[in-house]
């Protein structure tokens, strides 16, 4: 008994590390790769506003227009911006050499970046930034400490405000609420009303759907990975009958 609530101790020691994330308390989404719509709105955002700085180079434009139910031309009209082919990869013409001079940090391709971090971490860095005067491009940002990138989509959050302490921000601030939206935003922060394009509601969705696309093309075959996982449990739950009968009738003579 003492050594079966050992090993379910030890079982659930490394979820509570992982949920940890650093100290900041990430907002939690569930992706879905299923969702073609919110795909398809997710990749429209990470085109026009991301691919200015970062590639997507392990993901061709024709195996994302495939997956998420898109025809070939529609894509190439509306979501290839550059002289581009449908059959190539999401790259871009910036140079990380100059791309680090810039930036102090070259912005990194983004294809396997939901891995890396997990769509909770980015999903509350896209809306996280906040107004400090003393960073270069005007902004920091909560779960990336003075951050090298600019707020891009702060035309459609609008401009954020930090109600907290320094300390308080670095362990995740205080409760405050979103007097707008009822949610915690990062905990300490608050957008100034009618800054931006977007509703809080609308600009927390955008952001999902692009973090939904960003999740996709980190494992774009996870939907069929899932689908040939189950064929395979329903086979082998079907070879047991077969394969226990025939054991039946090998073993009769002996008994
Ligand atoms: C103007 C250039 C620029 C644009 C546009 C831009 N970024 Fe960035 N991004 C950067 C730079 C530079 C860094 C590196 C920051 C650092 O290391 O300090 C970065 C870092 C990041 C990181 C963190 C990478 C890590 O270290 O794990 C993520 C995630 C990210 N960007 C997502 C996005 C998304 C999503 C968009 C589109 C909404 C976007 N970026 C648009 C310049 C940009």
């Amino acid at each position: 008994m003492k050594k079966f609530v050992i090993a379910c101790v030890m079982a659930v020691l490394p979820m509570t590390a992982g949920a940890a994330g650093g100290g900041v308390p990430l907002d939690h989404i569930e992706v879905d790769a299923t969702n073609h719509a919110s795909l398809q709105r997710g990749m429209k955002t990470f085109v026009n506003n991301c691919m200015g700085c970062h590639s997507a180079k392990y993901q061709r434009y024709e195996r994302a227009a495939q997956d998420m139910g898109m025809p070939n031309e529609l894509v190439e009209e509306n979501l290839i911006l550059g002289n581009q082919k449908i059959g190539e990869q999401m790259t871009i013409a910036m140079s990380a050499k100059d791309a680090a001079s810039w930036f102090g940090a070259p912005p990194p391709d983004l294809t396997l970046e939901a891995r890396l971090r997990g769509p909770d971490w980015i999903y509350t860095y896209l809306r996280s930034f906040y107004q400090d005067a003393e960073r270069p491009w005007g902004v920091n940002n909560v779960v990336f400490k003075d951050v090298g990138m600019p707020n891009v989509l702060e035309y459609m959050q609008g401009i954020q405000v930090n109600n907290c302490t320094p300390e308080e921000l670095a362990h995740g601030g205080h409760e405050t609420i979103d007097p707008l939206t009822n949610k915690k935003m990062g905990q300490c922060l608050t957008v100034i009303k009618d800054s931006g394009q977007l509703s809080p509601e609308d600009f927390d969705k955008a952001i999902y759907d692009l973090v939904n696309f960003m999740a996709y093309i980190g494992e774009p075959t996870k939907l069929e990975s899932h689908r040939i996982g189950t064929n395979v449990l329903i086979f082998l739950f079907i070879f047991f009958f077969f394969a226990f009968a025939l054991k039946k009738e090998y073993w009769k003579d002996v008994h």
